[in-house]
């Protein structure tokens, strides 16, 4: 039986003075400990969210592939772990558009990740217009052909976030949404066998809120939800935990 688990992306938002919003989902995640909570902030904030929640999952939304080196800008999986990150979401498709990630670079990442003992979220999920072409699963299978053999759910989790659904209000239909999911996992089972399957965690992300969650969270093979503009404040969150607590 998979744990739900809800991860709010806060991408390029939170300065400390939204450390309360943070606070106040801490203590509902506490309260709800049938569900896994956690939250990936801005570099920035990691140190500062961790000092404010000791014990909340609080994570990054990027890492490099590499331990140290010249590479202006990036930061490594031991630096996200000193600053006390637990988990690292990597190639997302904001990530993959803007700095051209692919999903090599995103499974060299969740190696690193893995490496410093970083729990991974991985993300994959099609364009219109692959959608449109009838080319989700094609797709997806695709983004995840790099797992590793050895894959499980203490280390990985699979997030599915259609590109066309993030951020637009539009979300696939319940039975799309259902369809897609099952087919990640039967990749997963293909690739990694039962083990891998039965255990890594395959959300759904893009414009969940608090109207939808819940109908979306019941859905087979949907094991919780990584929330964008919803995980912003507690006031839209928390009603997404609470729906992923049951
Ligand atoms: P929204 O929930 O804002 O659509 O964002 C989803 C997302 O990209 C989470 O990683």
């Amino acid at each position: 039986m998979r744990r739900k688990f809800v991860a709010g992306n806060w991408k390029m938002h939170g300065l400390k003075a939204q450390l309360k919003e943070i606070e106040s989902i801490a203590a509902t995640a506490t309260a709800k400990p049938g569900v896994d909570v956690a939250i990936c902030v801005p570099f920035t904030l990691i140190a500062p969210a961790v000092a404010a929640v000791p014990g909340f999952a609080i994570g990054a939304q990027d890492v490099h592939e590499s331990g140290s080196g010249a590479h202006t800008g990036c930061i490594s999986a031991e630096m996200l772990k000193e600053a006390g990150a637990t988990l690292v979401i990597v190639g997302h498709s904001e990530r993959r558009a803007d700095q051209h990630e692919t999903s090599h670079d995103a499974w060299a990442k969740a190696a690193a990740a893995r490496a410093a003992g970083l729990h991974v979220i991985l993300c994959c999920g099609e364009t219109e217009e692959e959608r449109d072409a009838g080319e989700t699963d094609r797709v997806v299978a695709a983004q995840i052909a790099e797992i590793p053999s050895d894959a499980r759910g203490d280390w990985l989790t699979i997030a599915y976030e259609p590109r066309w659904a993030i951020g637009t209000g539009k979300t696939p239909t319940e039975a799309e949404i259902a369809a897609t999911h099952g087919a990640i996992r039967a990749k997963v089972q293909e690739l990694a066998g039962a083990d891998a399957a039965d255990t890594i965690r395959i959300l759904y992300g893009g414009s969940m809120n608090p109207a939808n969650a819940a109908a979306i969270l019941a859905l087979s093979d949907v094991d919780g939800g990584l929330v964008g503009g919803a995980s912003l404040t507690a006031e839209k969150f928390v009603p997404i935990i609470e729906a992923a607590a049951g």
